[in-house]
């Protein structure tokens, strides 16, 4: 599903060049839930960016079911990605100015009544669908999360990106998305998901373990 061959990500400050992952190789299969972990700043979420083809490396090849992502053209990436990978950003990055409904459908590739109705449906398994009309300010941290959950699901990608998707929720919360994220990984779709702490241990098919940009 997913190879990384040699991938350096760097980020550029002035003159300076931060390396934040260095020369990484790695497979995750097709099927796998691959728990991400690491310190703080050990490239967990510049992996996840690389992975999401928003984050060109410096170095190295990715490929995604076969297609060499960063040979794409910006448009064709655009597009792969909007079919194949779901995201849930590690700060949700809703837009604050639309409903809950209208933030999911943003990753509509096509805008259509059967788009609109999968929409509602995720929402409502959500336990959200009381709150579609509503803006993301009006939301507790857990329904802003599991929103971007629903977003992240809009399109039923095979591949789902989650960076630290419980790291703002509460136990209880934390619970909810996990398990939820079981339910996806049972119905045969690939998970790449960034947790700090054990929380992931129970549906975890594969370990990554970054430690400065490199597996620990
Ligand atoms: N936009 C950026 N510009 C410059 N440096 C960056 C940028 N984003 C990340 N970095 C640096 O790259 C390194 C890896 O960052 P990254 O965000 O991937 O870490 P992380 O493992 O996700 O950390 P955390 O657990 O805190 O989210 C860090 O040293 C960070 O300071
Ligand atoms: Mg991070």
């Amino acid at each position: 599903m997913i190879k990384i061959k040699h991938v350096t990500g760097t980020y550029k400050k002035g003159t300076a060049e931060i390396k934040a992952l260095d020369d990484l190789t790695l497979d995750i299969a097709e099927g796998e839930f691959a728990a991400v972990q690491g310190p703080s700043g050990s490239g967990k979420t510049t992996l996840l960016m690389i992975l999401g083809g928003m984050l060109r490396p410096a170095a190295g090849q990715v490929t995604i079911q076969d297609q060499d992502i960063y040979a794409l053209s910006t448009g064709r990436r655009n597009r792969f990605r909007a079919a194949q990978i779901g995201f849930v950003f590690q700060m949700f990055h809703l837009v604050p100015y639309l409903s809950v409904f209208d933030n999911v459908m943003l990753a509509a590739v096509k805008l259509d009544a059967r788009t609109r109705s999968r929409a509602q449906r995720l929402l409502d398994e959500f336990g959200l669908g009381h709150r579609s009309t509503h803006r993301p300010e009006e939301l507790s941290t857990g329904e802003r999360q599991r929103t971007a959950m629903a977003r992240a699901l809009l399109n039923d990608p095979p591949l789902i990106l989650a960076d630290e998707p419980t790291g703002n929720l509460d136990p209880e919360n934390a619970g909810l998305v996990l398990d939820h994220l079981g339910e996806i990984h049972k119905t045969g779709r690939t998970l790449v998901v960034v947790t700090h702490g054990h929380e992931a241990e129970r549906f975890a098919t594969q370990h990554i373990c970054l430690r400065q940009g490199r597996l620990a």
